[in-house]
């Protein structure tokens, strides 16, 4: 039986959310954590990442900054308005939204053109191998899941995980500083309107998905819906990691050449 969910607690307190979601975001945190320790992060933010990864960390996230919008189309699609209270709820704040994502993709090229990749290497250059795991995945989910697990993966898994590395960036005096002068704050955009602060974007989604599922919700569907969050997480890895693969193969290759020597 359906039993609802209606929030009383704060927007942005994981106490306010029922047992099952608060039991499903910490089984998916060492999955988040893998995202977020990322070593990218650490080297954007230490501005020593170099310019080969660089430009595949442009090319290869790019897909899921151009689809974000439709993603969340796809996903208001499959409403309903009266069939629930979860339906009208996602509707209403899909409808919003989307148009907040806007000038989201046009951010990303500035923030490309600051980082020395241009306009042209990211929207027709080819993506580095294996890097398309998250927008496969965003894409798969949005279109063919149901509401409520297009909504965790996408609005509440990718948007939260990138809210906080994006504050880790965009606070990093060393890595604005990399960046030309002129121009930097148009740069800096995606990133400053990414960052965690006052986000709360996730945390809608999560009442979202928390409102269409209830209460007691069956453990298939707490299963499925703790799969798909983790499996964001996992492939937001999976991208990174092909981001910066060439320089780990660089350094590999030449420590086989250094040892061969
Ligand atoms: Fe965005």
């Amino acid at each position: 039986m359906h039993t609802r969910f209606e929030r009383t607690g704060a927007l942005t307190e994981l106490s306010s959310y029922p047992q099952w979601a608060q039991d499903m975001v910490a089984d998916c945190e060492q999955a988040k954590q893998s995202v977020l320790c990322h070593e990218l992060w650490a080297q954007m933010s230490e501005a020593s990442l170099d310019q080969a990864s660089t430009r595949n960390f442009m090319v290869g996230v790019w897909p899921v900054i151009e689809r974000f919008p439709a993603y969340m189309a796809l996903n208001l699609l499959k409403t309903r308005f009266g069939r629930s209270q979860g339906d009208n709820l996602a509707r209403r704040w899909l409808v919003r939204n989307i148009r907040v994502e806007q000038n989201h993709a046009e951010y990303w090229l500035n923030w490309a053109e600051g980082s020395g990749v241009s306009e042209e290497e990211v929207t027709m250059g080819r993506p580095p191998m294996g890097s398309q795991a998250l927008a496969s995945w965003c894409e798969e989910v949005s279109r063919s899941g149901d509401l409520a697990a297009g909504i965790a993966a996408t609005n509440y898994a990718v948007e939260g995980a990138t809210g906080e590395w994006s504050q880790r960036i965009y606070e990093s005096v060393a890595y604005a500083e990399s960046l030309p002068a002129a121009g930097r704050a148009k740069s800096l955009r995606w990133l400053q309107l990414h960052a965690a602060y006052d986000d709360t974007h996730p945390w809608e989604a999560l009442e979202i998905v928390c409102t269409l599922a209830g209460m007691t919700p069956g453990v298939d569907l707490v299963q499925h819906l703790g799969e798909c969050v983790r499996r964001s997480y996992t492939s937001m890895r999976i991208t990174l990691d092909h981001c910066i693969e060439r320089q780990d193969t660089l350094v590999k290759a030449n420590t086989r050449v250094e040892a061969a020597a």
